[in-house]
């Protein structure tokens, strides 16, 4: 039975993950969800796994730091994990400008500690265990910023602009020397901005959709032209078990929706499907032009052709699709929502909002 150790598992992508996994080998795997549960991971999103999975110990979750060495030494003595899925890290750009310290600590110091303890473990007498895979989930960000055209490929001089995007490409370099030093069997995945169910409402489509609902402004940061390209996380999430199953060590792989659009039209689509969608009352009138985020990134974009190519991986959802998935389950899980913005966020989100009126 294949076990596989999940950081960040109570997170967005990693919640997805689990799922994911679990929907297609059922009981025959085992995973750890190991979790450190900040603001961002809530065990609460796990709550649909099934309880003899719990039982019969195919589903585990431990509540840890991916800089604890100590207890990440007992982890691998105890469940000996073959392959790592690394998606614990402070995720959002706007904190790593107010303090960029948690994004050093975890995303920098801890993945290496991860990685040093897979790496001791692993390895024995100078030969590499079988069947072991260290998969990094890096991001597009790390390239830093594109202006109207180009696209982004894995051989792209790294060039991170933000304190969140430095963190992860730092992250990169060390997991990339591991492979080149060690001959360690790591993999790292760049992956272009996710959404879909669980996505914690500071990332701006659930904040645009939870401000829908709630009827409250969306602030959109400078002018509003600075453009990503979105994909529906089980398309990232399906691109991520194939690297898994397919993927050769020491690659990067480079994932991306090939759906590039401005933030300010993305806000006006999303605006108009919620009305639509639930007959809330609502228009353009909500949206808010406010202060620009420091060093904002003009545009990121992503050459898929080498996943494509080798691994036979393309998105799937049209974007009108996995929108409307979306808006759905904030609708049905308005619970959920209110639970995070009534706890810990409702201040952050106030601060924020009130220091970017512009
Ligand atoms: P998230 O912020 O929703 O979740 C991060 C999870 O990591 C949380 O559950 C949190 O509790 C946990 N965590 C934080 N610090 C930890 C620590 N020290 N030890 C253990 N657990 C810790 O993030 P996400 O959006 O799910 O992103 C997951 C990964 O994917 C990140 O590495 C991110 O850089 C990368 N990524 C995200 C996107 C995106 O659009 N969301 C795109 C590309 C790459
Ligand atoms: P975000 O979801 O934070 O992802 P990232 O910065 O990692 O790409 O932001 C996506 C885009 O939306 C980015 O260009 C910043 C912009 N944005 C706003 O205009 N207003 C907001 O309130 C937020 C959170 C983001």
């Amino acid at each position: 039975m294949k076990t596989y150790l999940v950081t960040g598992g109570a997170g967005f992508i990693g919640t997805n993950f689990i799922y994911y996994l679990f929907n297609k080998y059922g009981s025959n795997i085992r995973i750890i969800n190991y979790d450190k549960l900040t603001y961002a991971g809530n065990l609460e999103n796990l709550s649909e796994i099934p309880d003899d999975y719990r039982k019969n110990k195919n589903y585990i979750f431990i509540r840890g730091d991916i800089c604890n060495e100590k207890e990440l030494n007992i982890l691998f003595n105890t469940y000996n994990p073959d392959i790592v899925v690394n998606f614990a890290a402070e995720s959002h750009v706007d904190r790593s400008i107010s303090n960029a310290r948690r994004f050093i600590k975890t995303n920098i110091e801890g993945t290496h500690t991860l990685l040093e303890t897979a790496k001791n473990k692993w390895l024995n007498k100078n030969k590499w265990k079988k069947g072991k895979l260290f998969l990094h989930i890096s991001t597009d960000e790390i390239y830093g910023e594109l202006g109207k055209s180009g696209y982004f490929s894995e051989t792209t001089p790294i060039a991170p602009r933000s304190p969140y995007s430095a963190s992860k490409a730092s992250a990169d370099m060390i997991v990339k020397s591991y492979f080149l030093t060690f001959k360690m069997p790591v993999i790292i995945s760049r992956c272009s901005n996710n959404y879909g169910p669980y996505q914690f409402p500071e990332k701006f489509i659930p904040l645009i959709i939870n401000n829908c609902l709630n009827n409250r402004k969306i602030p959109i940061y400078g002018d509003g032209k600075n453009i990503r390209d979105w994909i529906y996380v089980e398309d990232h999430i399906r691109a991520l078990n194939m690297i898994i199953e397919k993927g050769k060590p020491g690659e990067i792989y480079n994932i991306g929706g090939q759906n590039e659009i401005d933030n300010i039209s993305l806000a006006k689509n999303i605006v108009d499907i919620v009305a639509k969608q639930t007959g809330i009352n609502i228009d353009d009138s909500l949206i808010e032009f406010v202060n620009d985020r420091p060093g904002h990134d003009y545009r990121y974009a992503m050459n898929i052709s080498k996943i494509g190519n080798k691994l036979n991986w393309k998105p799937e959802y049209l974007f009108i699709e996995g929108i409307r998935k979306t808006i759905n389950w904030y609708m049905k899980n308005r619970n959920w929502l209110n639970e995070i913005v009534n706890g810990e966020y409702k201040e952050y989100y106030k601060n924020m909002y009130e220091n970017r009126i512009g």
